[in-house]
């Protein structure tokens, strides 16, 4: 193969570079913790034959138009909400995703922060550190328990299932969920229920969103799906912050409309530190880490890297969002 520049965005998982350069790329990548602004990332990728880059890049129309003699962008997520994808297929640019790599760990943290937003878990922790103890309180700070609720499911695809699965097996949950189509795997191995969204917010103790951002998505937890579900729910987000509206979520929990939130993504991210969400008892918010361990990011590394080698040897993009292009 010719020697293939492939920009990398960010600093992404060694094993990265350590494929891309055994086929003999040439790797030109980011060594600073933030990311490169817009400018320079065009810049950059102007220079680049190949690029591999994550949700904190913008690859808008303009980006593309001006980087059109990209090859191949693979992402490094499976959300690929930052890409104009339809702009990529006009241009011909195949892009990639790491899909899969992180069903596990992302539905750890949303298992993990129904149970932490319940049991009120991250405001508990800050009043010991700002000395707040007190002592042993028989009524105070009482949370919620979790047996027998009725989980629903905004998006029952792949990560969806597996934190659908972790619900069935520790609580024996009952399987509510909206999607585009039915999930008939879930269907018979869960026992789950479709649903409209209307009825899946008002019979959910525990609403966790696992969709795509789409326009269609965009915004649907908003002050109309929080006043139809119960004063009792939990909303749990490790999709994306755009899916819920972040006002109407601190109102709705300001005036009880809904009991508690656990966010893993938050709208805009970075979260600022002021963020009255930030100090809910109810609340406990994590900054965008569901894919965050050592499997699921090798993994991602692995994807992103054998996408751009396998399309230089044999044209082939093993884990691509827009197969029509090849
Ligand atoms: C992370 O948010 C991802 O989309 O992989």
């Amino acid at each position: 193969m010719a020697r293939k520049k492939v920009l990398l965005s960010r600093i992404f998982p060694k094993l990265a570079t350590q494929l891309l350069e055994e086929a003999g790329c040439e790797v030109i990548a980011w060594d600073k913790e933030q990311p490169m602004s817009y400018e320079e990332l065009t810049s950059k990728a102007k220079n680049c034959d190949a690029l591999f880059c994550t949700l904190t890049d913008k690859i808008d129309s303009t980006f593309l138009n001006a980087c059109s003699h990209l090859d191949i962008i693979t992402q490094f997520a499976v959300g690929y909400d930052n890409i104009a994808i339809e702009v990529a297929t006009k241009l011909g640019i195949p892009v990639g995703y790491a899909p899969n790599a992180m069903n596990e760990a992302t539905a750890d943290i949303a298992f993990g922060l129904m149970i932490a937003t319940a049991r009120k878990m991250f405001f508990m922790n800050q009043k010991i550190k700002d000395g707040k103890w007190g002592s042993f309180d028989p009524v105070g700070h009482l949370g919620l328990e979790l047996k027998g609720k009725t989980l629903g499911i905004l998006g029952l695809g792949r990560i969806g299932m597996v934190m659908a699965k972790k619900c069935k097996g520790a609580y024996d949950m009952k399987i509510l969920y909206h999607n585009r189509n039915s999930n008939p795997e879930a269907e018979s191995e869960l026992g789950a229920t479709w649903v409209d969204f209307e009825t899946l917010v008002a019979e959910s103790d525990v609403i966790s969103a696992h969709c795509a951002l789409t326009p269609e998505t965009k915004d649907i937890f908003n002050k109309s799906a929080f006043d139809k579900m119960k004063p009792t729910s939990l909303f749990i987000n490790t999709a994306r912050g755009a899916v819920h509206n972040e006002t109407d979520l601190i109102n709705a929990l300001k005036k009880g409309s809904i009991w508690g939130a656990g966010l893993d993504v938050t709208n805009p991210e970075p979260m600022k530190p002021d963020n009255p969400l930030l100090t809910m008892e109810n609340v406990c918010v994590l900054p965008h880490i569901g894919s965050a361990t050592i499997t699921a990011r090798n993994e991602m590394a692995r994807m992103g890297a054998t996408n751009i080698i396998s399309f230089y040897k044999q044209g082939t993009v093993p884990y691509i969002v827009n197969l029509e292009v090849l």
